[in-house]
């Protein structure tokens, strides 16, 4: 790769890692910065943290904490039983908690996840489970117990992998001829125009553009066949992939090159621009958070993401500026934030209304959040499309 660098977003932690006290002393550090690749228009890390550092038994995230989630892959599943096939073999690559393949059939559906504790839930779930990374040896293995699959489907894990072509190779490997490969990570285009530069973090090298993965998959016998824009984490894009040739193309496919093209992501310009925007984005966060501890207010952050990891360690946010977050899931609750150390309780500890500010760390989950906390009297602060006041 010819990657040149436009965005340092500084020292940052395990974005995932929540820590006792007794584990701050040796957490792990790198610096996060991120470039363009010249050849394929990839937005890409400059350097990538070893993937178990990151995907191992101690892996916190569950992708079924939200209704939003939970709705979004029922829906899916059913579309594809209604619409295009009504009983697939299925293999999800990184199953996480099961949030996806509890929407189908135990006997023909197969999951890959990393993670230990993950894979032994959707084991116990009565899904056969591969607890390894994907690469051409879990698909070659895979393969000759379970034979070719019809769908492939992934979401948000192909952004998780540094080798997208060996990535590739191994889909191409597994899929059937007539097989779909559906994948549905964050869009570059939504995080250039939203702002939202905590979408990259360790666990995201790559936020992927519909040109550059035409670009990757081409060159891996793999072909685009539909885009679909999706509200969910964020602004993502679901993406069809055929092991065909442009004849089978939906328009969806050349429209969103076409929004690329015009909006400049093929080019370094307007990433650079993107890099200044989010230096004015950290400087407008600091100043309101520190008029809020000006005027004494009580200042907190609702959702322990891994996005607010990256905010709170390029702007250096600690309990000085926001005292605790706030976070549903259990294996975060009484732990601290990664890097910034910022305490983490449960919403029934520290969510009311003696609140004054709650940044919304969770900001993707914005409508939920709002709907569920109707008798919050503070105010919501976000920082898409720019810092403010909700
Ligand atoms: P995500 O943005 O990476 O999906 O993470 C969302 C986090 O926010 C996850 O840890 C669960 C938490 N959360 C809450 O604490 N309350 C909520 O109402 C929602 C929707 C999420």
């Amino acid at each position: 790769m010819d990657k040149i660098k436009f965005l340092d977003l500084g020292r940052q932690p395990i974005a995932n890692r929540f820590l006792n006290e007794d584990e701050f002393e040796n957490e792990f550090f790198y610096n996060l910065s991120v470039g363009f690749d010249q050849d394929t228009g990839l937005v890409t890390q400059m350097d990538y943290v070893d993937a178990p550092m990151m995907f191992n038994d101690e892996y916190a995230y569950r992708g079924s904490m939200s209704k939003t989630m939970r709705d979004h892959f029922a829906k899916f599943s059913k579309y594809f039983k209604d619409n295009i096939q009504r009983s697939p073999k299925v293999l999800e690559i990184g199953s996480n908690d099961g949030v996806f393949i509890k929407n189908w059939n135990k006997k023909t559906t197969f999951a890959v996840e990393p993670c230990g504790n993950f894979a032994q839930e959707t084991n116990d779930m009565g899904y056969e489970t591969y607890a390894q990374f994907w690469d051409i040896d879990t698909s070659s293995e895979i393969l000759e117990d379970q034979g070719k699959m019809d769908l492939v489907f992934s979401a948000n894990c192909m952004c998780h992998i540094p080798d997208l072509d060996g990535t590739f190779k191994a889909i191409q490997n597994i899929l059937a001829d007539d097989g779909l490969f559906i994948f549905e990570d964050p869009s570059l285009e939504r995080m250039v125009n939203l702002n939202s530069y905590d979408q990259i973090y360790d666990e995201h090298p790559h936020v992927f553009s519909v040109t550059a993965m035409q670009n990757i998959l081409n060159r891996n016998n793999l072909s685009i066949v539909k885009v679909e824009k999706l509200e969910v984490h964020g602004g993502s894009n679901r993406i069809y992939v055929k092991k065909t040739n442009k004849a089978n193309e939906d328009t969806s496919v050349e429209d969103n090159l076409t929004l690329e093209r015009n909006m400049g992501l093929d080019k370094l310009s307007v990433l650079d621009d993107f890099a200044e925007k989010v230096h004015t984005s950290k400087n407008d966060l600091l100043n309101i958070l520190t008029r809020l501890k000006n005027e004494n207010k009580k200042v907190i952050s609702y959702g322990a993401t891994s996005k607010s990891a990256t905010i709170f360690n390029y702007c250096q946010i600690g309990v000085d500026l926001i005292q605790y977050i706030t976070d549903t899931t259990p294996e975060k609750q009484g732990k601290h934030s990664p890097g910034m150390h910022i305490p983490i309780i449960t919403p029934e500890e520290g969510f009311d209304n003696s609140v004054d500010c709650a940044f919304l760390g969770a900001w993707n989950f914005a409508k939920e959040i709002k709907n569920k906390e109707k008798d919050f009297t503070g105010k919501f602060l976000t920082h898409v499309p720019r810092v403010r006041l909700l």
